[in-house]
């Protein structure tokens, strides 16, 4: 076997989930390119990026998907969830009404994929200190009911961003 054919071995899909504006398209880009955009726009549609990581040792490539948050910018559910492995589900600290909206993705996330989905709890915008709105310990409490694992990000200021990846990914494998 080529050494190409042998990273196809782990090829794990994940999926970014999430509402609307939380930064999932800049947590993807600060880790597959090390990006940050201070003005995105809206995902349409579904955007994919392949990043290869090391874990344990091993070459294991992560497909990743992210599609948009709001409803009608969104991609196919049924074909965005098929076949996912990982999940990163996004919320964003400064907004308390994403961290009550992260119910409605879990609930989608269990409907349309199978059951060990390795799912993350990403609480993002750790930089906006001031305005923070939901508790670390309250993102540590929701993720324990529900079996998640949890992170707090920064695509901004790119902390925990990899960890986040990093943890799923590990996970899965
Ligand atoms: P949809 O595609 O509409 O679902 O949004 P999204 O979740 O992909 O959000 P996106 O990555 O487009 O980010 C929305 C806004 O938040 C942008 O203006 C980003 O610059 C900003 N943003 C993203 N991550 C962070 C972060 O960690 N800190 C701060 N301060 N702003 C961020
Ligand atoms: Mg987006």
């Amino acid at each position: 076997q080529t050494e190409e054919e042998q990273t196809e071995d782990y090829l794990f899909k994940i999926v970014m989930i999430g509402d609307a504006a939380v930064g999932k398209s800049n947590l993807l880009a600060r880790f597959a390119r090390d990006e940050f955009y201070p003005n995105s726009k809206s995902t349409i549609g579904v955007e994919f990026q392949t990043q290869t990581m090391e874990i344990s040792g091993k070459e294991v490539k992560a497909q990743i998907w992210d599609t948009a948050g709001q409803e009608r910018f969104r991609a196919v559910t049924s074909a965005y969830y098929r076949g996912a492995v990982g999940a990163l589900l996004v919320y964003d600290i400064s907004r308390r009404q994403t961290f009550e909206g992260t119910g409605r993705w879990l609930n989608e996330l269990q409907t349309h994929s199978d059951m060990n989905v390795v799912t993350i709890l990403v609480g993002n915008k750790s930089d906006l200190k001031d305005a923070r709105e939901v508790t670390t310990a309250e993102g540590k409490a929701l993720a324990e009911a529900q079996g998640l694992f949890f992170i707090e990000t920064s695509a901004l200021d790119s902390s925990n961003v990899s960890a986040a990846f990093q943890t799923v990914v590990k996970e899965i494998y």
